[in-house]
């Protein structure tokens, strides 16, 4: 099986030591950092805006995946294109205007990301998959780390696999939410080529590296 990128989620890192955090998941092999952004609106929880992304990328040079749990986002583009944003994923539920604002993130040299809810059709997604970088399956409600994968997801990563292999898009297929060891190998067998992972990240005793090699040992079985 060919071996995914590993995004660690820092929602589950102590925030008054992010920078540690991301230095220590970079020492760890991580491919990416998945920075998730709340509003207490879009979902009922608050994280953090664009100056933690800006001050995380003075700290570390892994990509920065970030994940806009944001109403309107069309707003926040150019604030998220400032601080150095690597991809800016929005969802599909949370925007007036999805092409518009695909464009417009693409049109500020960053990677576009579409997302959507566990209980959002697929094909509210596939419209757009010629105007993405990104694609992200949301296997929770999305608001919170630590909560248990909906096996459901596994359906639209194969669809979007499916209708992104019939159209030679070349789209990283990311999966967010429950992706533990034990979910790691049938997951990228259903088409991920990336895996978001806070709590089994970031809550194992062993730490970061040691969480990367169970992913990476169980993937290979
Ligand atoms: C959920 C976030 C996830 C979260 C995943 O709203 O989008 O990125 O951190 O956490 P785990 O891996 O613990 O489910
Ligand atoms: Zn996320």
């Amino acid at each position: 099986m060919a071996e995914p990128k590993f995004a660690p989620s820092i929602l589950s890192a102590d925030f008054a030591r992010l920078a540690d955090a991301v230095i220590a998941v970079e020492r760890a092999g991580a491919d990416w950092v998945h920075v998730d952004v709340m509003d207490g609106h879009f979902v009922p929880n608050l994280t953090f805006g664009p100056k933690m992304v800006a001050d995380l990328r003075k700290a570390t040079r892994l990509p920065l995946d970030v994940h806009l749990m944001i109403e309107r986002p069309e707003e926040w583009v150019d604030r998220y294109a400032d601080a150095g944003a690597t991809y800016l994923t929005i969802h599909v539920e949370a925007s007036r205007d999805v092409p518009g604002t695909l464009a417009a993130i693409r049109g500020r040299g960053v990677r576009a990301g579409l997302t959507l809810n566990p209980e959002t059709p697929v094909d509210l997604a596939l419209p757009h998959l010629s105007s993405i970088d990104l694609a992200l399956v949301m296997s929770v409600h999305p608001g919170f780390g630590g909560q248990k994968f909906i096996e459901g997801a596994l359906d639209k990563v194969r669809a979007i696999r499916a209708a992104l292999d019939a159209r030679s898009l070349q789209v990283e297929l990311e999966v967010d939410g429950g992706v533990k060891p034990d979910n790691a190998a049938r997951i990228v067998a259903a088409g991920a080529t990336v895996l978001v992972a806070g709590s089994a990240i970031f809550e194992d005793p062993n730490g970061p590296a040691a969480a990367l090699r169970k992913f990476k040992s169980a993937i290979r079985r």
